[in-house]
C-alpha cells in the first residue's frame, strides 16, 4: 500500500504539500505513542512544559527526564497543561524503524539515482497541547512532517532565502548545530509558507528549512519522517568547509554558487581533517556526524 503520494514533481529542493495514509496507523494512535515516551531512552524524550512563544529560543527550552515522574505528568495532562513533547530517534523502535523504512523506500524512486543509498534515516514524533507554540528553528534533515491529529498552523520558509537566515548563520549551524545568529524576526513572517494541517497532511521541507508552528483547540500529533541524502550531506560539509575557511580569515564564496568550487572545498577540508585525523591516531572513515 502506498503510504505516500509523493506525486510525479517531487524535489527535494523544493517545499510540498503531500498526502499521507499514516493517521488511523495502530503505531502513530496518541496511546501508542504516549507508551513509546514512556519507555525510550530517557534522553530520547524531550519536552517542556511552560509558556513559549515563536521566539522562545527552541535549543535552550527542552528538557529531559530521568525518573519520568514529570514527563508522564505532561503527557497525562496533554489535553489542559501548556506541554509539548518530543520523541526522536524513533527509528531505534524496531517496530516504528519498519514503518520508517517502508515510507523511505516509497521516496527512493523519487530521488536521483545517486541518492537513492540514503545516509540518514530517522523520525521524529511530537505531542503537543492545545494553543502550543513550536517556536522558530531549522533542522538538518530533510523532513517528512506527517500530521497525524487535531489541526495546526505550520509556518515554513524558503531555505534558499537569505533574508531569513544568512549564509553566516548557516555555516555556524551545521558546523555547531546551534542557531543563536538566527532570532525569530517579525519582519519575516510575510515570507512564511502558511499551511492549515489536518490528519492526512504531510508537509516535505528541504533541509534547513526555518519553520514554527501553533496549534488551535485541540492535542495534536505529528509524525515527522527525517532523512538525508548525499546531495544534503554534501551541502552541510560545504558549509562546515566555508566555516573553516572563515575562521582562516578567508572569505568563502556562499554555497551552491559553484558546483565545482563547492566539490573542491569539500575535498580540501575532508583531506585536512583525514590527515589530522591520522596524525591523532584516529579513524580516518568517513562517518555521518553532525556536530
Ligand atoms: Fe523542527
Amino acid at each position: 500500500m502506498a503510504l505516500m503520494d509523493f506525486g510525479a514533481s517531487f524535489n527535494q529542493m523544493k517545499i510540498a504539500r503531500l498526502r499521507h495514509q499514516l493517521a488511523a496507523h495502530p503505531l502513530l494512535t496518541t496511546e501508542s505513542l504516549a507508551k513509546l515516551a514512556l519507555r525510550s531512552d530517557p534522553d530520547h524524550v524531550r519536552f517542556h512544559d511552560g509558556e513559549r512563544r515563536i521566539e522562545t529560543d527552541m535549543s535552550m527550552m527542552l528538557r529531559t527526564d530521568h525518573t519520568r515522574v514529570r514527563l508522564r505528568r505532561a503527557i497525562d495532562h496533554l489535553h489542559k497543561a501548556e506541554a509539548f513533547v518530543q520523541i526522536i530517534n524513533v527509528r531505534h523502535d524496531p517496530e516504528y524503524r519498519a514503518l520508517v523504512d517502508e515510507v523511505l523506500d516509497q521516496l527512493l524512486p523519487h530521488l536521483p539515482p545517486r541518492d537513492r543509498a540514503l545516509v540518514n534515516r530517522d523520525a521524529a514524533v511530537f505531542l503537543a497541547s492545545p494553543g502550543s507554540v513550536t517556536p522558530f528553528h531549522l533542522d538538518h534533515e530533510q523532513n517528512l512532517l506527517c500530521h497525524v491529529r487535531g489541526a495546526k498552523t505550520f509556518y515554513v520558509w524558503d531555505h534558499r532565502d537569505r533574508s531569513v537566515v544568512t549564509e553566516r548563520a548557516l555555516e555556524r549551524f551545521y558546523h555547531e548545530g546551534t542557531l543563536r545568529d538566527t532570532p525569530y524576526r517579525a519582519a519575516i513572517q510575510p515570507k512564511a509558507h502558511v499551511f492549515e494541517l489536518v490528519p492526512g497532511d504531510c508537509i516535505f521541507m528541504p533541509m534547513g528549512s526555518p519553520h514554527a508552528a501553533a496549534t488551535g483547540k485541540e492535542i495534536t500529533v505529528t509524525f515527522s519522517i527525517l532523512f538525508n541524502t548525499l546531495t544534503s550531506f554534501d551541502v552541510v560539509e560545504t558549509y562546515r568547509a566555508n566555516h573553516v575557511m572563515r575562521r582562516l580569515g578567508l572569505s568563502p564564496a556562499p554555497v551552491g554558487d559553484s558546483w565545482v568550487r563547492d566539490s573542491l572545498k569539500r575535498r580540501t577540508v575532508g583531506a585536512v581533517r583525514r590527515a589530522r585525523d591520522l596524525a591523532r591516531g584516529r579513524s580516518t572513515e568517513r562517518r555521518l556526524q553532525w556536530y
